[in-house]
């Protein structure tokens, strides 16, 4: 591993979003300039693998365009479609069929006629999946994470939150109260300290405690009971987030809650349709009729906002119908054997992935400069894969997310990990060559 001083390498290698940030200036416009010329940059030198589109769906393998419309092609790691439902026949179906029931819009929030009775079965089925007692739906799961904080939690009250915890989570909590305290990853006992710190002084306000079932960077998970307990011992309520692995992990798709066997005993489940159901949109299962009331009115991401598509709501409907049925048992365990062999084979080749066996497996980098030197190898190789620097991770911890699907083909497994492993290489000796240059070159 190369420890290069940032003053040798150019700018495009060294430097992070962490830098704008916080930009000074009087002039909102102009005092963000200084980002794009640094983005510009990078993308020039191939370095900003970013907001890129397809233009035939998130296949297992796929061309992608950049935003200067340059095309590269190949296997696929890099969309969220865990259990391939995406282009399955019968989500296809389900799709026309709204259409031709309802048209394309909703047409208004859910607090007016913007439900349909689509999205009204919706909200029932992952009541039920989730052994819940109601549901309420938003139009993304950001929407839902960031809704579900702001809508029940007031100024005077606490958060208390894995320090890891999505982007949704943190702003909702930023916005909700100034009374957040972030806990050590995963550390129930860390936890407990801030809930003793907060009860030691304050017994008449609420506390929010929020977790992820599934950490959408790390592919690790805490222990549910542990902060079931925790929460009734201090009066606190309790939120997972279970974007990850809601579908996509557990024999019988109820992810780590469900593994665990919490169904049913956490206060809030919140997830996304983004990952394994095929569509936009989130929910907020909750164990009452009135938080499922109160969340319908009083949070705003959702109340203020239009709701789902007849066509979304219809396709996660049908998405969480498979999930919940044979097909998506053996889809899930097609999944799982698809994560096992490329975590396998990924060590096999020197590489170190993260966390535990779920659909995102992240490859260490490390430094910035080694992760877009290998990213730009990656594209040109024939490998579509996310590059995941700071805000997404801390800076200096790069890495490369692959998100698998359940019909990516053992010969895709193999051609990641080939194209990886080479790129790994070529990317450490271009960046040995920038630090070091050879004799020759000095000559
Ligand atoms: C843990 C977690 N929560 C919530 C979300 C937001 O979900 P959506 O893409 O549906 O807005 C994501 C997606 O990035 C996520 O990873």
């Amino acid at each position: 591993m190369h420890k290069a001083s940032s003053s040798m390498l150019p700018a495009t290698l060294t430097g992070s979003l962490r830098e704008y940030r916080v930009v000074e200036g009087s002039d909102l416009l102009k005092r963000i300039e200084c980002f794009h010329d640094w983005q510009s940059q990078r993308f020039q030198d191939g370095f900003w693998p970013y907001s890129r589109s397809t233009d035939a769906g998130p296949k297992s393998a796929c061309a992608v365009a950049d935003d200067m419309g340059r095309k590269t092609d190949g296997v696929n790691f890099g969309s969220q479609d865990y259990l391939s439902l995406s282009n399955h026949p019968a989500i296809r179906e389900a799709a026309h069929a709204a259409i031709e029931r309802y048209g394309v819009h909703s047409a208004g929030s859910p607090a007016f006629i913007g439900n349909t009775t689509h999205s009204i079965a919706l909200e029932k089925k992952i009541s039920e999946f989730l052994g819940m007692e109601r549901t309420v739906l938003f139009p993304t799961g950001f929407a839902a994470g960031f809704g579900a904080i702001k809508g029940l939690v007031r100024s005077s009250d606490h958060i208390v939150m894995d320090a890891l915890a999505h982007a949704c989570l943190q702003d909702g909590a930023a916005a909700a109260t100034k009374n957040v305290y972030l806990f050590r990853h995963l550390e129930s006992d860390s936890a407990r300290r801030w809930l003793e710190h907060i009860r030691g002084k304050d017994t008449t306000n609420g506390i929010l405690v929020v977790t992820e079932g599934l950490f959408s960077m790390d592919s690790d998970t805490p222990r549910i009971a542990e902060l079931v307990e925790l929460c009734r011992e201090f009066n606190a309520t309790l939120m997972v987030d279970v974007a990850h692995d809601l579908g996509a992990l557990g024999p019988d798709g109820r992810g780590h809650i469900g593994m665990q066997n919490m169904l049913g005993q956490v206060d809030i489940v919140m997830g996304s349709f983004s990952k394994t159901f095929a569509s936009n949109g989130g929910f907020v299962a909750t164990r009452s009729r009135a938080v499922q009331q109160y969340l319908r009115y009083f949070s705003t991401p959702g109340t203020f906002s239009n709701a789902l598509s007849p066509i979304q709501a219809a396709v996660a409907l049908r998405a969480f119908e498979i999930v919940d049925s044979d097909e998506g048992k053996a889809l899930r365990a097609s999944l799982m054997r698809n994560i096992l062999s490329l975590r396998e084979k990924l060590v096999a080749a020197g590489m170190e992935v993260y966390g535990d066996p779920s659909a995102i497996v992240c490859v260490k980098m490390g430094t910035e400069a080694l992760a877009r030197l290998v990213s730009r190898q990656i594209s040109h190789m024939g490998l579509v894969a996310n590059l995941v620097e700071f805000p997404a991770v801390p800076k200096g911890q790069a890495r490369f997310r692959l998100q698998v699907m359940a019909n990516h083909t053992e010969e895709q497994i193999a051609a990641a990990v080939d194209i990886i492993q080479k790129a790994y290489a070529a990317g450490e000796a271009e960046l040995a060559e920038i630090v070091e240059p050879p004799l020759r070159a000095i000559a």
